[in-house]
């Protein structure tokens, strides 16, 4: 059967993945940026999964005021990188992983969550950008990856509770495919920021390093925070931390006695109007 090896956290920030399109990422302002993912790169070189199931988030990108899916699956043979504005960004096309995908629809809503089924796809730097920070710029993604995106452009977005029971859907489905696939998740998106409105800027160090202790180690309390708290402390984009709790979900559970191993974490601001947070979890066998 599949399992889940590991989860990955990270922020995305469009202008992350335009410095490193356009060969700025040793510059002053981005290089602590990049350094804080080099012993993560190293990290996926060692830890190449099967396939990663990216939760992530499109930007009315894919899709649109027209039409709002709370949750998707990303069911296709592959996805081309979207234009969002200056052209598609020159990064591989994403491979997918159709059947199990399929697998993870039929059980997934066969345990009460509705999940969108989209055949055809772009993905916006939701998904690009963390596979850039984690995988640098290789000529093809390391493994199929399977997206799954989370409406949190247009309220309502889904509660952090209802992300992560999500995630304990999402493993299940995963542990009854019938193939010994290596699967990571990843939870992307946040941390705190704000683009819009009179708190434009808005940066809460305090409540991003709570968030990641509590992520860890204490997630099924943190799954109840409400959105007017992630709204408050984290800014209106902020809230793009929810879908961290999906990959937590999937995880090894603390009260059960197994708490994943902190392979990585890093901190760090200012990139663009975002604070970027970053963890790697690993079950442990
Ligand atoms: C920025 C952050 C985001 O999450 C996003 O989707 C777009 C822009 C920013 O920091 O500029
Ligand atoms: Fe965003």
């Amino acid at each position: 059967h599949a399992k889940i090896s590991a989860s990955v956290y990270t922020s995305h920030v469009p202008a992350i993945g335009a410095a490193l399109d356009l060969g700025k990422s040793q510059e002053p302002y981005w290089q602590p940026v990049f350094a804080g993912y080099e012993a993560s790169k190293t990290w996926m070189k060692e830890n190449t999964p099967d396939v990663i199931f990216l939760v992530y988030n499109d930007h009315a990108t894919a899709f649109s005021l027209e039409m709002i899916p709370t949750f998707a699956i990303g069911c296709a043979e592959r996805f081309q990188p979207a234009d969002e504005g200056w052209g598609p960004r020159p990064v591989p096309v994403v491979q997918g992983h159709p059947e199990l995908a399929a697998h993870i629809a039929q059980s997934v809503i066969q345990q009460d969550f509705d999940l969108t089924i989209v055949n055809k796809m772009d993905v916006d730097h939701g998904l690009t950008v963390p596979l850039s920070l984690m995988c640098g710029q290789p000529q093809a993604w390391p493994c199929p990856v399977i997206p799954f995106a989370v409406n949190v452009v247009q309220y309502p977005a889904p509660s952090g509770h209802r992300c992560f029971e999500l995630g304990k859907a999402i493993r299940r489905a995963i542990e009854s495919y019938d193939t010994p696939l290596n699967v990571q998740i990843w939870g992307t998106g946040g941390m705190s920021h704000q683009l819009q409105g009179a708190r434009a800027g808005l940066i809460n160090p305090e409540f991003d390093n709570a968030f990641l202790d509590q992520l860890i180690s204490d997630p099924q309390n943190l799954a109840k925070m409400p959105h007017i708290d992630y709204v408050r402390e984290a800014g209106s984009e902020g809230i793009e931390l929810v879908m961290w709790l999906i990959a937590r979900g999937a995880m090894d559970d603390v009260a059960g006695g197994k708490a994943p191993r902190v392979a990585e974490r890093f901190y760090h601001v200012p990139a663009s109007n975002t604070a970027v947070g970053h963890l790697i979890l690993e079950n442990q066998p």
